[in-house]
């Protein structure tokens, strides 16, 4: 019976497995199904997102951060037929002005165009043979600083103001540049003969917020000395606000234009025993300034807002073999990145600088360096170092700004003397 039992009763249970193994495939069938469902607005999405990577990934959603389509039809300073771009038709209340700009314009409020630089050259060939070309490379290497830092840059070479030729020219391009950019807070001028020798480095504004002008200079010899070598004109920073505007006024009435042109050169020749140009007359307004106490103006000497060529160019090779020596240990420091990111990775080496200082010997990269004396468009060099020095000079040093740029492309100019020639980074 027992076997009888267990024999007939063994297809029985065959059959009820088979049929609980069928209900078993039947739910979870089921289940699965309706967590698909449910997850299936969600596969969709993530479908086409990897469909749509092979095309771009970009984000129609997101409206741009500076808003390029606005321009609300209210009258500004724009439309008041007072208000001019040359230094000759003085503005009022300027800062008011601005400020309702600026409320029409919100998407420009804190935006990362805080600084607007301004350089450029003579409107005819460069006389030197070489001038055009090296021109050109200033050119690209300020512009690389700025698409590194996402600033704007204006490169201006005509006479907005006839009279005010030579390098009397810049007053008149920061003025006008104040005026078309409204959403700056600061003009930067530079010389056509200045280059970025650290693309990493950016202007400390903070230590500036109560100042409207910053040049590069020696505080004790402008002040004590009554040196107008203790600053350099060639790179200088200003606010864009009232004082600046006026400042400018007072800057150009001792300009070849002015009808005071002659009073001041006296004056100038008096302080200075040296002629009237820009940085005599703007060596005397920083003396005028401090006596008033207004505190508006900041000599810089502490780090290389503009430094001299003769100083800098011979001190490159060892602070390159520095910074080799630090990327080396750090696996952080030298990792190819995207150049988008790169102030990212600026700030990843700041720790590793600290102890370098800034300026006058220090091994830190040089920030500005500025070929005064050099004159590469004339070709007409100060006497006192001859044509080919400044070359050698101007090549090595846009190669080692360049090859700051280059190796976010992967390559490096291996011979600092040798612009032609690149290799491709090593790896490590
Ligand atoms: C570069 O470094 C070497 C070795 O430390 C030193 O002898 C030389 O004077 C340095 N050169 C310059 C221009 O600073």
């Amino acid at each position: 019976m027992v076997t009888m039992t267990q024999t007939t009763g063994s297809p029985n249970r065959k059959l009820s497995i088979v049929f609980l193994f069928f209900i078993i495939i039947l739910l979870t069938t089921l289940f699965l199904s309706l967590i698909s469902t449910f997850k299936s607005s969600d596969s969709v999405i993530s479908l086409s997102r990897s469909k749509s990577t092979h095309t771009c990934i970009c984000n129609t959603n997101n409206p741009p951060r500076l808003n390029l389509k606005s321009d609300p039809p209210v009258s500004t300073f724009y439309d008041d037929p007072n208000v001019g771009y040359t230094i000759d038709k003085p503005i009022k209340n300027w800062d008011e002005k601005r400020r309702h700009w600026l409320n029409l314009h919100p998407s420009f409020v804190g935006s990362n165009k805080q600084i607007f630089l301004v350089t450029g050259s003579q409107s005819k060939p460069c006389k030197n043979a070489k001038g055009d070309h090296f021109l050109l490379r200033f050119f690209k290497n300020k512009v690389d600083y700025c698409r590194i830092h996402g600033y704007d840059i204006f490169y201006n070479n005509v006479l907005l103001d006839p009279k005010m030729n030579n390098c009397w020219a810049k007053l008149s391009a920061v003025r006008a540049s104040m005026v078309a950019h409204p959403e700056a807070e600061w003009i930067w001028w530079m010389d056509e003969d200045t280059v970025f020798t650290d693309m990493d480095f950016k202007v400390p504004l903070d230590r500036y917020k109560d100042r409207n002008f910053v040049v590069h200079g020696w505080p004790r010899e402008v002040y004590e000395e009554k040196n107008w070598l203790g600053l350099n004109a060639g790179s200088f920073i200003i606010r864009n606000c009232q004082w600046s505007l006026d400042f400018l006024e007072k800057w150009a009435d001792m300009g070849p234009q002015s009808k005071n042109r002659e009073k001041w050169r006296k004056i100038l020749m008096k302080t200075f025993n040296h002629e009237a140009d820009d940085q005599t007359a703007l060596a005397y307004l920083v003396l005028q300034e401090k006596e008033e106490q207004s505190n508006r103006i900041y000599i810089e000497m502490e780090y290389y807002l503009e430094g001299y060529w003769v100083v800098i160019a011979d001190t490159l090779n060892n602070i390159t073999d520095r910074y080799n020596e630090i990327g080396m240990k750090n696996e952080m420091l030298r990792r190819p990145h995207a150049e988008l990111v790169s102030e990212r990775y600026a700030e990843l080496w700041e720790p590793y600088l600290k102890e370098a200082g800034y300026g006058y010997g220090s091994w830190r990269r040089p920030f500005v360096t500025h070929f005064a004396g050099c004159q590469p468009c004339s070709g007409d060099h100060n006497p006192s170092f001859s044509r080919q020095r400044c070359w050698k000079a101007m090549e090595k040093v846009l190669n080692y700004g360049d090859n700051q740029v280059l190796r976010n492309y992967g390559f490096t100019h291996p011979d600092l003397s040798d612009s032609t020639i690149v290799s491709p980074l090593p790896v490590y």
